[in-house]
């Protein structure tokens, strides 16, 4: 199994390219199957989730070719609909076929995605706007198996913002008979990014980035040519980890306002946030940071996916901090591998307290999901000698080539075989 060897104490300097978003690239993947036809998707990132996204639509009868950062996605002719247990179960994305499926086929069979290490990710929300579109849903083996004679539009109030819960529903209601209208839907950029392919491949949607979202169903839609957008998490976890070791970096190709919640955080913690007339983020800053409490929440709040990178950062603030996770019941387990390294956190419930420290040790540590893992990378940057991370199968989920674009701005930083299976 892989680790990175990460020696710290190295500042970060130079410009950063920010990949395509993987949250946006997976919704996006699974909305050619509305159509029988070719869609090709641009800004596309290499990563696990996306390859795994890709099986997924070819094990339904698609193909799927990689020409550098586009995808090809070719659903002519396809006539599966059960996706199979074995991709479901590694990716929790994998739900998001299930709209899609039952706009084409009027069926679908998707295996329940499961928990993960940071909640237990129910679909119920997704479940229960299909059903008031006319799905009748039954639980067969711990699949969900989905019949739908006829679509038919609704208005849906989600109880509360469900990223994928509002994509699924946004697909489904573009082949669905007359208008639905999605309430409280989430807002953020990633779903406004597959609106606008789904009107790219001739769907009429109005409301694209508010919580209220009017589609007029039933129109044929075609295949359609679209760029994704940068991925704001890729370049939140970039600014902190330059922050956190004292660097000065520039990221390209991000649109500062996705991240303007993170921006006012940081500067707080005192930070310097300067956006050119280019369009570049320049980032510097050094510990000890402002303590800053920050509270997760639904865009344009503070971004759960950022959480755990934030707190790593505020194991270097002069004083406390309190964090408080609102979104996931269980995206504290980062804690304990930072207080390896010497930092001092207390969970209770909800809320982290972190207490700051002068500087982190390096240690062995374990990544537990995605963001977990970065939160670690980013404490190893800042701290003395050597930090092993391990279990970075994690990582590359959802980070292009971490290592690689960390080495470019200066980490000492190598990928090695680690011990283990
Ligand atoms: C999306 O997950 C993202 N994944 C997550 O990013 C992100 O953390 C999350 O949104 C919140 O922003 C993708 O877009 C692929 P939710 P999603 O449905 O859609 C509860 C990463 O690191 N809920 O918005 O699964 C749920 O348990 C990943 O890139 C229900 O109760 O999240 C959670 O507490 C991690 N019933 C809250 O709502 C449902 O039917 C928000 O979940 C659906 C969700």
């Amino acid at each position: 199994m892989q680790e990175l060897k990460i020696r710290g104490g190295r500042l970060l300097k130079g410009r950063i390219h920010v990949s395509g978003a993987k949250n946006a690239a997976l919704p996006a993947l699974a909305a050619c199957i509305l159509v029988d036809d070719i869609t090709v998707l641009h800004n596309m990132p290499d990563v696990r989730d996306v390859t795994s996204m890709c099986q997924l639509l070819e094990s339904l009868g698609a193909s799927v070719n990689r020409y550098g950062d586009a995808i090809h996605v070719d659903t002519r002719g396809m006539t599966q609909w059960h996706a199979p247990h074995d991709l479901v179960r590694k990716m929790r994305a994998s739900v998001l076929v299930m709209g899609p499926l039952i706009a084409r086929f009027g069926r679908a069979e998707v295996a329940l995605p499961g928990g993960c290490t940071i909640g237990n990710r129910p679909i119920d929300l997704h479940i229960n706007a299909l059903r008031q579109m006319g799905a009748e849903p039954t639980l067969i083996k711990g699949e969900e198996h989905i019949i739908c004679e006829r679509l038919i539009g609704a208005r849906i109030h989600f109880d509360r913002p469900t990223v994928t819960g509002t994509e699924n529903v946004l697909m489904a209601a573009t082949a669905a008979e007359g208008e639905t209208v999605l309430e409280n839907a989430a807002r953020e950029p990633e779903v406004a990014d597959l609106a606008h392919l789904l009107v790219a491949m001739g769907a009429q949607i109005e409301g694209i980035g508010t919580d209220t979202i009017r589609v007029s169903g039933g129109r044929t839609l075609h295949g359609a040519d679209h760029s994704i957008i940068s991925d704001r998490i890729e370049a939140g976890t970039y600014a902190i980890a330059a922050a956190m070791t004292g660097g000065d970096i520039v990221l390209e190709s991000i649109d500062s306002l996705m991240l303007t919640s993170l921006w006012a955080k940081m500067t707080h913690a005192g930070v310097s946030i300067r956006e050119k007339a280019s369009g570049d983020i320049c980032v510097s800053g050094c510990p000890p940071f402002a303590p800053v409490h920050i509270t997760t929440a639904e865009y344009p709040g503070f971004p759960t996916d950022l959480q755990a990178q934030f707190m790593a950062m505020m194991c270097l603030a002069k004083g406390e901090s309190v964090i408080t996770e609102n979104i996931f019941e269980d995206r504290f387990k980062h804690a304990s591998e930072l207080n390896r390294m010497g930092a001092d956190i207390v969970i209770r419930g909800r809320n982290a307290f972190v207490k700051g420290i002068p500087y982190l040790s390096g240690a062995a540590v374990t990544a537990s999901d995605l963001r977990a893992s970065a939160s670690l990378v980013i404490a190893g940057l800042a701290a003395r000698d050597e930090t092993r991370v391990l279990r970075i199968y994690h990582l590359d989920r959802g980070y292009e080539r971490i290592d690689e674009k960390l080495a470019c701005l200066g980490a000492d930083i190598k990928r090695v075989a680690g011990e283990g299976p």
